[in-house]
Parts: C-alpha cells; structure tokens; sequence
C-alpha cells in the first residue's frame, strides 16, 4: 500500500475500530482451542463478540494450515479486511532449538548468532509467525532471576552485540520477504535489575546505572532497526514501566527517534492496578496511552475505555491515531496488505523444520558455546576409546531444550547418544532425571550406592544441574546449589578415585564452589537445544576446542549477588590482603569464583606486546598485542579490550568490556591483533549527557576480564 492508502484507511476507520487494531489477545479467543503458553493471569476481558474481528493481532498461534485459516476467517469479518498480525515467543529457535541466549553471549560469536536467529525466522515465517518476541536486551546480573536465561548476559556491550546480531538475523535486509520475521526487543526498561532476583519485582535504579548499563541493549535494538518493543512488568523510580512517559515518550520516541510499535508485557496495562499506579481499568488504560503504548497485550482496558476517555477529553484522539499508524504501517512493511499470509506455507514448514541444514548449524553453534571451567590434570578432551561412566539426571534425558521451547518439545538429542555418536563405549548409573521445582519435587533419589558399578571406568561425567522448568519466566531461586544428591553423587565419584567431568547444564550461573574440589574437569553446558547432546561429545572428545567465555560471573556463593566485573571501586578497595575497615566480606573473597570472559581452551595462549598508539589529535587510540598459540592444538581465541577511566566527574566501572574479536591459532601460530578505542569508547554518562572527559586511562587486552594486560595513557 502506498502511504496515502493507508492514510485514507487509518481515516476511514471508526474508534472502536482503531483500539481492537491495539488490543492482542491468544488464538482461543478467535474461536481455535488451544492456546500455547499463556504466561500470565486471565483477567475479567468484558470482551464483547463484536470486539473480536476488531482485534489488530494475537500471539503464540502456530501451524501455517491453522493461520491461514484464521487469516482468511478474520479478514473476511474485519471490517476493512484489514489482516491481522501472528505473533510469537521464538526465544531461541522455533523447532531447532539453538541455545539459550545466556548461552549464545558465551560465544561471544555474533555471526553465529546473527545465523541462529535467520534460522529461527526461516521456520517461523514458514509456520505463519510474522513477528518473535525476542531478542530480550535485559542487562542480568542477578543469577537468582530465572529470566537470566533469556540474556546474552551482564556486559552492556555483549548484550548491545548480540541484540544488533539477533535483529538483523531475524529481520534481514527486507522483512517482508517471505523467510524473514519482525523483532521485538523486550522488556523496556531495566526489568534485568528487579529486586532480590524475584520476577516481576520492583527495580530502583539511578539514572546513570539506567543510561550506562541497562539501557544499551534496547538502544542497539532501535539502532539496528528492530520492528517493535516491548514494555516490562517491573516499576522503575516507581512507575510500571508500561506506564511510564519518561521511558517511552522521552527516551525511546524523542531521544531514540524510535518510530516502531511499542506493545505491552502480558497483562501488564492490567497490571498497573495491583502495582498500586491506577485506580481502575479505566485510569490504567490512560497511563498506558499517555505513556505511548501502542498495543495491550492480554487485557482489554484500552479497548474498554479507550472511547470514554476520547469522548472525555482526557485521550486526545491523535493518541490513539498515532499508534494505530504505527501498527499499520508495521502490518504494510510486512507486505500483509498484498500478501497477508506472509510466509506460511505448510509443504516448506514440513521441509525447513528441524531440516539437515539446520540440525547441523545448530549443532556448530551449540559447541561455541560450551565454556570449559576446569581442566585440572587436562583430563578433556577424552581420549578415544576411553571406558566412560555416565552418571547423574541429565545422563540420558531428553530435558536439555531450554526454557520457551514451546513447540519444539521432541527432537532433541541427548548426552548419551552424543557419547556413543563418538564411539564411546558408556555404562550409566544413578541417572533418575530431575523433576522441576515448580512441580514441588527438589531432588532426585539418593542412588549414590549404584555409583560402584562405575569403579572400572577411566572417567565419569557427571551430567548434573537444574530442571529447564525452573529457569525462565518466574522461575527465581533463593538457593543456588546443586540439589543434596547431585552433591553427594559428585562427592561418591571423587572419594571412589574416579576422574570426574561434572557437565553443568543450567539456565543461570549455579553455585558450584562447594563441589569444584570433587570435580577435575568442570564443562558449563547450559542449555543447549536440539543437538546439546552431539555438540557437548565434540567438546569432550576434542573435535571441537572450546573458545566459549562466561557471559555472567559465577559467585562463589549466593550472598555475594549481585557480583558482577564492570562494578564501580569503594574507598576503600581491598587492595592486597583483606583487612578490617576495607570494603569486603569476613568469611568469603568479593571476586566471582568464575568471572564474566573466563573460559579455558585445550590450548595455551601467550599475550605479549600490548602497544597503545594515538593518533593524530590522540583520538582514537590504536592498540595492538600478539597473541600466540604456544600449545600444540589449534585453537579459537576469544580476545578482549577493556578500558578504565581513572578519574571522572562521576565514578567509572573498574574495568569494561569495549569490543572482543575471535581469532584462529594454528600450534605454534602467533597473530596480531589491533583494536581502534574511540572518544565514543571513553565517554560516559555525565548524569546529562554523554561526554568524554581528558585524563588518565587504562587499556587492557587479555584472555579474561581477570586476566589482562594493561597500559596507560593520558588524553
Ligand atoms: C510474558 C513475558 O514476560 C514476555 O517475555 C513474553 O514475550 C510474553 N509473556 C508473551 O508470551
């Protein structure tokens, strides 16, 4: 449709028209049964059957035969046969499951990344989704939230990369081509900082903390062009973020330039009643159109109210006109006017899903993004032929997708099949799968005393973590061990004098201290998706070196959280040993037991050389060091700069991450690698804007945010 067209339509359509076109709800509204997922609490909707053709779109729906035909079906009622927009929750992959995003920022890989989300869009589009809920660009540094599963992790920059990468990956060069969805980054704003770590929980944050860390993935999201946002259940500097003008008129329309389509979390416009902001329905729904909401997702008190409010003067209806060009010009860049079905098409569904070509890329990528956290003895990779026990909940069990898996619930592989595929020969014991949490079971049964029949093995893995059920959405934790018996089988292993490979799989960093001395070998699996099982053999058995980093810190135990590199220095730093009067802990160290960047390689590297040149003017700096391969595997190195500002007008970060880049090392090979700091690189939040200011820097490249070179440098 050309602009005018649609204006004549946006101008011919009545009130009641307009705020269905802002209201979604689930497929089983529209008359289908099932719906997938529903997050949230089913509000009183007061929906009238004339409200329904009016509805602008639904989420979760899936199956190309089924959206076609509830295509056709709404059009036909909708009085300007306007189409409707299929939306959904593809997280990480709609039936080939790649990684969990906390995972995939452990890859610190955005080309896979960028690939991963294509493939996700490539099946979606063919299933009739034209739009996913994802990337999420919550900045997470509190493993207790279940949600950090959903991250690419606690590194503004990490995150700003991986949400570019996903938006491009999922959008590509023309959304409305027929292999290619729309992206929805969420949860606008700062929902990764809610308090205590338990979902939907209140977040404070300072403006400098918001402007600096949380606010970065979103702006890399606008930036890449991302079709849509979403708003966040929590409050921020105590307003629900779907009610707040501050984050949606200001930041993202003025300051951002966003003109996408901002739909809300589930339920939250409903949400802001027992948040304690609105009285009722009917002042909720004019925080919400006040604030810039576009699209209520999953109650319906815009569409109630929303003619009260205009007859009353209290909406300006140019509100409600503004959005409702937004959502169609959206609808038109997807092409739904010429072909409202977009790319649904059930023969390609049945070819594209879980298709070889995927299977395989999925299986490449899961591998990138193993983080091996011990090696003591270089016990990994396996020898081939190696006798392997395999013991624990996750030996054999098929639980290894991840949270948002929702339709993708067969396919997988699992650790075993994976073993075996590499020709190991494996003899299991104690391999009950855990149950989740949310369904009251905490343990697995106390089978330690089978652990005997492994006594003839070279090597155990120990497959051990947490049901994928608990991670997630409202899946927040106080405790953040390895249940008892986990605990207890690992400590068996390692009293029987067997070498013990404990592979974690987990949403969210475990605390794992109290079993790291019984553990040789420590692999960080997370959660995988479809081919977990074939991709960690390739790491174990050394087909695949790992070049994976911690995407989030590791505590030691969960009362240091939040711990996380980038924090700002104290007064009065531990500087040497701990003492009294310093800023530290009696009876635990303040660093992560792992921290954010960690990650060994079967490799060895030797960083040496940094040089930091400036340029003409000084800015940007150009830095250079040599990284060499002094062992004898090839290997993939993940290479990282950071920067410290010294001394400011407002206190910098001790350390932060400022660009990485991966680099392939023969044996014996060495490589120079060169990085630009810009003036951009050095500025910062001035609490008005942002400013770089002259002084002394530090500038580090190294392996690890612990484990650096530094030089320093006056501007
Ligand atoms: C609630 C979740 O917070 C959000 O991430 C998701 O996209 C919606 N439900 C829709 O399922």
């Amino acid at each position: 449709m050309t602009e005018k067209e649609l204006r004549a339509l946006l101008a011919d359509m009545s009130l009641e028209e307009k705020l269905g076109e802002m209201t979604q709800l689930s497929p089983n509204f529209f008359g289908t049964e099932e719906s997938v997922d529903l997050t949230g609490p089913m509000q009183q909707m007061n929906l009238k059957p004339e409200d329904v053709p009016l509805l602008g779109s639904t989420l979760n729906a899936f199956g190309a035969e089924k959206i076609i035909e509830m295509q056709k079906h709404h059009m036909e009622l909708q009085p300007h046969h306007i189409p409707m927009l299929f939306m959904a929750d593809v997280i990480h992959g709609l039936k080939t499951i790649y990684p969990i995003p906390l995972a995939m920022g452990s890859s610190f890989n955005t080309d896979l990344m960028e690939e991963a989300a294509a493939m996700a869009a490539r099946e979606a589009a063919a299933t009739g989704v034209q739009l996913t809920f994802s990337p999420m660009a919550d900045l997470v540094r509190d493993p207790r939230w279940g949600r950090v599963m959903e991250s690419p992790g606690e590194d503004p920059l990490l995150i700003a990369r991986m949400t570019e990468a996903t938006v491009k990956g999922y959008q590509g060069e023309d959304v409305s081509a027929p292999d290619r969805i729309a992206s929805c980054f969420k949860h606008f704003g700062g929902y990764g900082a809610a308090e205590g770590g338990r979902d939907y929980n209140t977040v404070d944050v300072s403006d400098g903390m918001l402007r600096e860390f949380y606010l970065d993935g979103y702006k890399a999201a606008v930036d890449a062009g991302a079709a849509m946002g979403m708003t966040s259940f929590n409050t921020i500097d105590r307003i629900p973020a779907t009610g707040s003008q501050k984050l949606y008129r200001k930041i993202l329309r003025d300051e951002w330039g966003f003109d996408g389509v901002a739909i809300t979390d589930f339920d939250a416009v409903n949400e802001m009643i027992p948040h304690g902001l609105a009285a009722d329905g009917k002042e909720a729904a004019k925080y919400a159109l006040k604030a810039g909401v576009d699209i209520e997702m999953m109650s319906t008190h815009i569409l109630n109210y929303g003619k009260e409010l205009v007859r009353s003067g209290e909406i300006d209806e140019k509100l409600i006109d503004e959005a409702v060009w937004r959502i169609l010009k959206l609808k038109n860049k997807l092409g739904l006017f010429e072909n409202p079905f977009k790319g649904a098409d059930p023969e390609k569904e049945k070819e594209l899903h879980q298709c070889a070509a995927h299977m395989a890329l999925a299986r490449e990528i899961s591998a990138r993004c193993v983080v091996l956290l011990k090696n003591e003895g270089k016990i990994l990779p396996l020898k081939k032929g190696a006798k392997v026990g395999l013991a624990g909940p996750f030996a054999n069990s098929l639980s290894v997708l991840g949270g948002w898996s929702i339709i993708a619930a067969s396919g997988s592989t699992t650790l075993l099949q994976g073993l075996t595929e590499h020709g190991a020969e494996v003899k299991m014991a104690m391999t009950e799968e855990l149950k989740p949490m949310q369904m009251g079971f905490f343990d697995v049964s106390d089978q330690t005393a089978e652990l005997e029949t492994l006594a003839d093995c070279d090597v155990v893995i120990a497959a051990v973590g947490e049901h994928p059920d608990d991670t997630g959405e409202s899946a927040s934790r106080t405790i953040l061990r390895l249940s008892h018996n986990q605990e207890k089988m690992l400590e068996r292993l390692h009293d029987m004098g067997k070498k013990v490979v404990a592979v974690i799989f987990s949403g969210r960093p475990l605390e794992i201290r109290p079993v790291l001395p019984f553990c040789d070998a420590v692999v960080q699996a997370w959660f995988l998706g479809s081919e977990a099982g074939p991709a960690i053999g390739d790491v174990l058995f050394g087909d695949v070196n790992p070049s994976a980093r911690l995407s989030m810190s590791f505590p030691q135990t969960v009362g240091q959280v939040p711990v996380y590199y980038n924090h700002m220095n104290t007064g009065r730093p531990v500087v040497g040993k701990p003492h009294r009067y310093v800023s530290c802990y009696l009876d635990c160290p303040n660093e992560p037991l792992f921290p954010f960047g960690y990650g060994l390689s079967y490799s060895e590297y030797h960083y040496q050389n940094l040089k930091v040149e400036k340029t003409e003017g000084g800015l940007p700096l150009k830095v250079s060091v040599e990284v060499e391969n002094t062992s004898d595997v090839a290997g993939r190195e993940t290479v990282q700069l950071y920067i410290h500002d010294v001394a400011a007008s407002v206190v910098r970060p001790v350390k932060e991450l400022k660009d990485f880049t991966q680099i392939d090392l023969a044996p014996g090979e060495k490589k120079t690698v060169t990085f630009a700091v810009t003036t951009e690189m050095l500025s910062f939040w001035n609490n008005e804007a942002f400013v770089f200011e002259h002084g002394d820097f530090e500038i580090m490249v190294g392996h690890s945010s612990d484990e650096v070179l530094t030089e320093k440098v006056t501007l």
